[in-house]
């Protein structure tokens, strides 16, 4: 499969390079070998030393804005899958954006999005995983939640190769997606993830909460049960998820 690859030695973050690309053909991807404002979810900092992957890859969805976790769910799914493929360790997926490894975080996605209307046009999906870099490579605090496939894996790996592998199963649960196989694309999601039917503590915006987590539902939102009450969360009201062991 071939995919354009644009490669960049140093950016301020590929999603400022991907959003001045306008009209390139769907999958073209902008690689940094590092980034100096690489940005996470909730405009936290993505720290992005030199050996990591760090990717916007641009699509042209065209679905309806309502599928937009979906399609993060499928991106996190691509680097799971590609992690496995590779070293044989199972990451499993949090919510609603982050894959982990033995319980520390290896890769996030952060997806920007140009709607009309109620539809998806353009989508950057950008995919950060720490592949071949120690832990000092992150700063202190980060160093006891997240951590390294050389970490993990022992040897370091082929970046590129990894990369296609993310790519080709992006592609893969991609058009799946396209053709409106939410359910499908799900429960593959579901079954990379470690958290339905434990505890979880959710930041949401009144505060911290302790909810069951019951299930996703066929647009990748969270079904929790908390006091006794039902309800359904978007990634939005989440800030955060802390899974409770046992
Ligand atoms: C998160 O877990 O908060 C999402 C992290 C996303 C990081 C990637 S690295 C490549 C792309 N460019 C950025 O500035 N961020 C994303």
């Amino acid at each position: 499969m071939d995919f354009r690859i644009i490669v960049y030695d140093l950016v301020d973050s590929t999603f400022e390079v991907a959003r001045k690309l306008k009209n390139v053909e769907e999958f073209t991807t902008i690689l940094a070998k590092r980034q100096l404002k690489g940005k996470g979810r909730f405009n936290r900092e993505w720290v992005s030393p030199l050996g990591g992957l760090w990717f916007t890859t641009i699509l042209y969805p065209e679905k309806p804005a309502n599928t937009y976790t979906v399609l993060s769910l499928l991106a996190s799914l691509s680097v799971s899958k590609a992690i496995e493929k590779v070293t044989r360790l199972k990451p499993s997926i949090r919510w609603p954006n982050d894959v982990y490894l033995n319980d520390k975080k290896i890769a996030g996605v952060l997806i920007e999005s140009e709607l009309s209307g109620d539809i998806i046009e353009r989508s950057l999906v950008g995919i950060g995983v720490n592949v071949n870099f120690r832990l000092d490579s992150l700063p202190l605090e980060l160093r006891g939640k997240a951590t390294t496939l050389l970490e993990e894996y022992g040897k370091p790996l082929d970046e590129h190769s990894l990369l296609m592998d993310i790519l080709i199963f992006l592609k893969e649960y991609y058009e799946k997606y396209k053709r409106g196989l939410y359910t499908d694309v799900m429960a593959d999601v579901k079954k990379a993830t470690d958290f339905i039917g434990k505890y979880a503590l959710l930041d949401v915006k009144s505060g911290k909460v302790k909810a069951f987590i019951k299930d996703l539902d066929i647009y990748g939102n969270i079904i929790i049960e908390s006091d006794g009450m039902v309800s359904t969360l978007t990634p939005n009201d989440v800030e955060r998820m802390e899974v409770i062991k046992g």
